[in-house]
C-alpha cells in the first residue's frame, strides 16, 4: 500500500536560495520524501504542470524504478528536475571540461525558470547522471519548478529528481494525488499530496542546440511566449512531432498511445458536424443505448449529439471557458469520462494558439480518430 501524505504549498517560502518551511505536517512530510529519496527510492510529488514520479538522477538503480513503476518503454530519456539554475550548475556541469549552459537559453531561462520549461543541454563527460535518464542521447532534459513543494522537496533532498509524469505509461497524466494513487498504488512507497496542480499540462520541452530551435513538446510556455521573450534566435523556432490531422482512423501500431483514457476518444473538430454524424452513425450498439461522454469547450453541444444519437446516454463534461483552464481540466476531464463508464468520449478540438497548441498535441495522440473537417 502506497502512503498518501498532505503537504501545504502555501507554508513553503524562499529566501534566496533558502527554503522556509516553519514546524508542521507539511514539513515532516517533505522530510520523509526527501529520506526516502535519498535511500533511492521513488517518490510522487505535485509540479505546478503535473505530478512527477522523481527518483535520484544520480543512482542508476532508483531510476531503473521509476521505469519499473510506470511501465515506461525504456528509449523515452527522462527531465531532471532542479531548485535553482546555480545547483544546475555545481550538481550537474561542475566538471572541469563540461560546457556550460548555452546563451541562446539566456533570456528565457531568465523569464520562465522557475517555470514549466524545459531545455535540452549536451550531456558533459564523465556526468554523473545516471545512464537510464539519458537513455543514449548526448543532451539531457532539466528544468526548475515553480511548485513550492518540487522545490522544497529536491532542495531538502539535496538531490537532481528525474521526473516523468506520474501516470502509468500510455495513460493521461495526473493533476491529483488521487489520480496518481489509481495508478501508482502499491508500486512506489509514498505520495505527497500538494493538491491539485496548477497548469495541468507539461513543461514545454526545448532544443537550443540545433539551428533553428524546435520545441519538441509543446507545453506550459506558449509558443508565442517563446518567441516573444527569446529574441532573434527563436523568431524561426520549428515544432517538431506535429501530429497531421487526418479523418482517418489511425494505422494501428504506431509507436506507443499516449494520454489515453480507457474508453476511445474520437476528437472532433467543431465545424465538423456532418462528418460526426457519419461517424456516429456506424457505430450502431452505441447510438442504441451506449454512454457517450462529450469533453466540450465552445461549440459541440449535448443538443447537437441528442440529435444525432437520441437513444444514446449523454455525459457533458465541459472542458473549462478559456484555453487555460481547458489546459487545467483536461487529463482530469478524461480520467472522469473513464470513471462515469463511458464506451466512447468525443473531445471538442480547440483552436492551436497559445495554450490550444499543448492541448490538441496531446488530444491528437490520445484520440483514435481526428474528424478535423467535413471534407472528407
Ligand atoms: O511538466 C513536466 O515536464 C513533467 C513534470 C513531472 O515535470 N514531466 C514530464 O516528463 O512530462 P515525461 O517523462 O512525461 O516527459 C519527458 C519528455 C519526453 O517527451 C521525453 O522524450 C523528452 O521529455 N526528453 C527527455 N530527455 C530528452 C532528451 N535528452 N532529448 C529529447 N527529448 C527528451
Ligand atoms: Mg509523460
Amino acid at each position: 500500500m502506497t502512503a498518501v501524505l498532505k503537504v501545504d504549498p502555501l507554508l513553503v517560502s524562499f529566501e534566496g536560495l533558502q527554503t522556509v518551511i516553519p514546524v508542521s505536517k507539511t514539513l515532516t512530510h517533505l522530510k520523509r520524501a526527501a529520506e526516502l529519496l535519498r535511500q533511492n527510492q521513488v517518490v510522487a510529488f505535485p509540479t505546478e504542470t503535473v505530478y512527477g514520479l522523481g527518483a535520484s538522477c544520480l543512482n542508476q538503480a532508483a531510476v531503473e524504478s521509476i521505469y519499473r513503476a510506470k511501465n515506461r518503454p525504456a528509449d523515452n530519456p527522462l527531465i531532471i528536475h532542479v531548485a535553482s539554475r546555480e545547483m544546475l550548475e555545481e550538481k550537474l556541469l561542475a566538471t572541469a571540461m563540461s560546457p556550460k549552459i548555452p546563451p541562446i537559453y539566456d533570456a528565457l531561462l531568465e523569464a520562465f525558470w522557475p517555470g514549466p520549461l524545459t531545455i535540452l543541454l549536451p550531456l558533459p563527460p564523465n556526468s554523473p547522471i545516471a545512464p537510464a535518464c539519458t537513455q543514449g542521447q548526448t543532451s539531457f532534459a532539466v528544468r526548475v519548478p515553480s511548485s513550492p513543494i518540487a522545490r522544497a522537496l529536491i532542495a531538502l533532498s539535496d538531490l537532481p529528481l528525474a521526473a516523468p509524469s506520474a501516470n502509468t505509461s500510455s495513460k493521461p497524466s495526473c493533476t491529483t494525488a488521487a489520480h496518481v494513487f489509481e495508478d501508482m498504488n502499491g508500486r512506489i512507497p509514498l505520495i505527497l499530496d500538494g493538491g491539485s496542480t496548477k497548469l495541468g499540462l507539461e513543461s514545454t520541452v526545448i532544443d537550443g542546440l540545433v539551428s533553428p530551435p524546435v520545441i519538441l513538446r509543446p507545453g506550459g510556455i506558449s509558443r508565442e511566449k517563446i518567441v516573444e521573450i527569446g529574441g532573434t534566435n527563436w523568431k524561426d523556432v520549428r515544432i517538431s512531432g506535429q501530429v497531421p490531422s487526418c479523418t482517418i482512423p489511425r494505422a494501428p501500431g504506431m509507436k506507443y498511445r499516449h494520454y489515453a483514457p480507457h474508453a476511445p476518444v474520437i476528437l472532433c473538430a467543431p465545424n465538423a458536424r456532418d462528418a460526426l454524424r457519419a461517424y456516429l452513425s456506424q457505430q450502431t450498439s452505441i447510438v442504441r443505448d451506449g454512454k457517450i461522454a462529450l469533453l466540450s469547450f465552445d461549440n459541440l453541444q449535448k443538443a447537437l449529439l441528442h440529435d444525432i444519437v437520441p437513444d444514446a446516454q449523454i455525459i457533458e463534461i465541459k472542458l473549462g471557458n478559456d484555453l487555460s483552464s481547458v489546459a487545467h481540466n483536461l487529463f482530469s476531464c478524461l480520467r472522469s469520462a473513464d470513471a462515469a463508464g463511458a464506451q466512447i468520449i468525443i473531445v471538442e478540438a480547440v483552436p492551436m494558439e497559445h495554450e490550444g497548441l499543448a492541448i490538441m498535441n496531446r488530444l491528437k495522440k490520445a484520440a483514435q480518430l481526428y474528424i478535423s473537417t467535413d471534407h472528407i
